[in-house]
């Protein structure tokens, strides 16, 4: 029997699961790496660690099967995106250490660019904002950071990759330099129409050519493995940015067809087929993958932080033991207490997008307790991801009658009713959570002929459906208090 590994290379762990011919999981390993945090706003991950940990839970989940990797059909790898990263060539060692989609230290080259009235124009190219999320305001930062940095990538002795880019490269010992183009879509350096790197957009922000990797399909045969330190002789067959490798997973391979991902963050994104829709509320459009010469487009809204807050309420506040116990927490008491959270710690995201805002909690009497904080933070997850549902509808004129949810907190009861109360529609969650990895493996099943797209349509099975039935007058006033404490923490930073 062979197996396909999905790697899952995210913000805050490195995961492995093998799935065997039918799809199901038959292993998994999994292993947290440090993050690095040298000033506030600031977030980085030294790329080693993530190779290191990445390839030792490979051989883990390897080993849990005793298999060799003659056992492994084809690897599908879904990752972080947008986190950057530069390295040597000729050495293959990092010249900087990542900088991670979080990090903000870009954020004034950002507001100079709009304030040149760049936006519009990039926006048109590549479907995002001017925000330091994406990735090329980064690459500049460690140019002009590091000695000799510009030089060297100008004679093209330097290579940048996100996260993907850079696991091929160690995974074919430097043979292959490639990303795919639902990553290379998360770069602002990526035209979505023509699916090329942007000469314009390079000279805007001062990045050489030189630096970047081909960019391929999301599920083809790209090459072999050589590194021991992983095991040689396995087929690559997919690359795919890890909120687009969900949404297959989720099998939402139908335009109008949405997921959402209850991860730190929260991320909602919609297929809208071979339609590239220009959002007029600032949500993101996104290549979602290409399977062949098919390309699928997709609507993206972020929230920064989505289930951070719970673990900001456990970490920081000791209000709950574990996240786990928010659910039974928040039932404890009958409704918020007129508690509202926004949870913008480091600003927020779609739609509201300020970097300024920070969090806040309102509406504290002396009856409030911690059940109603932790409460109201589950609450503030759906209600952030409403204000999306909202606008996601408008823009691509689909109202969105399904909502496929995964992620840790997707295991929430409260959560997922709450948010089929809130945004009235029918929340469902799938019987394999772990739709990240799954899509991958989709990907390069597709890639190495185990699986047609028609074929994994079937597979998707729900576990449970959540219908909402709070009253239109209850819903409505809790969306107006949500909304009258979010605007109340927009540009706090002064
Ligand atoms: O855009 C960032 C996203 O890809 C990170 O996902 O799951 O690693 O938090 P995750």
């Amino acid at each position: 029997m062979r197996y396909l590994m999905s790697i899952d290379q995210g913000t805050s762990s490195s995961r492995c699961i093998l799935y065997d011919p039918e799809g199901r999981p038959a292993a998994v390993a999994q292993q947290a790496f440090r993050q690095i945090f040298p000033q506030a706003g600031w977030v980085e991950h030294d790329p080693e660690t993530i190779w290191q940990s990445q390839s030792s839970v490979c051989r883990e989940a390897m080993q849990r099967l005793d298999l060799g990797p003659e056992a492994i059909a084809g690897i599908g790898i879904a990752n972080q995106r947008e986190t950057t990263v530069i390295w040597d060539r000729q050495t293959g060692k990092p010249i900087y250490n990542a900088i991670v989609w979080q990090d903000r230290r870009t954020a004034g080259q950002c507001a100079r660019l709009q304030a040149a009235g760049w936006e519009d124009r990039v926006r048109a190219k590549t479907g995002l904002l001017l925000d330091p999320y994406f990735s090329a305001t980064k690459i500049r930062w460690i140019l002009d950071h590091v000695d000799g940095a510009l030089d060297r990538a100008r004679q093209g002795r330097l290579a940048f990759g996100t996260v993907d880019t850079w696991l091929v490269w160690k995974m074919t010992r430097g043979e292959l330099h490639i990303t795919d183009v639902s990553n290379a879509s998360r770069t602002l350096l990526f035209n979505i129409e023509t699916l090329r790197w942007d000469e314009e957009l390079l000279d805007l922000f001062g990045i050489p050519a030189a630096l970047l990797p081909e960019v391929r399909p999301s599920s083809e045969y790209y090459g072999l493995t050589r590194s021991e330190e992983i095991g040689a002789g396995m087929p690559i067959g997919a690359v795919v940015g890890d909120q687009q490798a969900s949404l297959f997973g989720q099998l939402c391979v139908e335009p109008g067809m949405a997921k959402c991902t209850y991860g730190t963050g929260s991320f909602l994104v919609m297929n809208t087929g071979a339609e590239k829709i220009l959002s007029k509320h600032r949500l993101l459009t996104t290549v979602a993958w290409q399977i062949g010469g098919r390309v699928d487009y997709a609507l993206e809204g972020s929230v920064f932080v989505g289930g951070a807050a719970i673990q900001w309420l456990r970490d920081a506040l000791h209000l709950l033991g574990s996240a786990a116990d928010s659910e039974m927490l928040a039932t404890s008491v009958g409704d918020n207490g007129g508690v509202y959270f926004v949870p913008a710690f480091t600003g927020l995201g779609a739609p509201d997008w300020d970097p300024d805002a920070r969090g806040a909690i309102f509406g504290l009497t002396r009856g409030t307790t911690a059940a109603h904080i932790i409460r109201a933070a589950l609450e503030s997850m759906a209600f952030q991801v409403d204000d999306i549902l909202r606008i996601l509808s408008e823009d691509s004129g689909r109202p969105v009658s399904q909502l496929r949810i995964d992620g840790g907190a997707a295991a929430n009861q409260f959560l997922a009713r709450f948010q089929s109360d809130i945004s009235g529609l029918e929340v469902v969650r799938p019987a394999h959570l772990e739709t990240t990895a799954l899509g991958a493996a989709y990907l390069a099943g597709i890639a190495t002929g185990a699986w047609t797209l028609d074929q994994l349509a079937d597979k998707w099975r729900a576990d449970r459906s959540f219908e909402g039935t709070m009253p239109a007058g209850v819903r409505e006033a809790h969306k107006k208090q949500w909304r009258k404490a979010v605007e109340s923490v927009k540009g706090w930073r002064g």
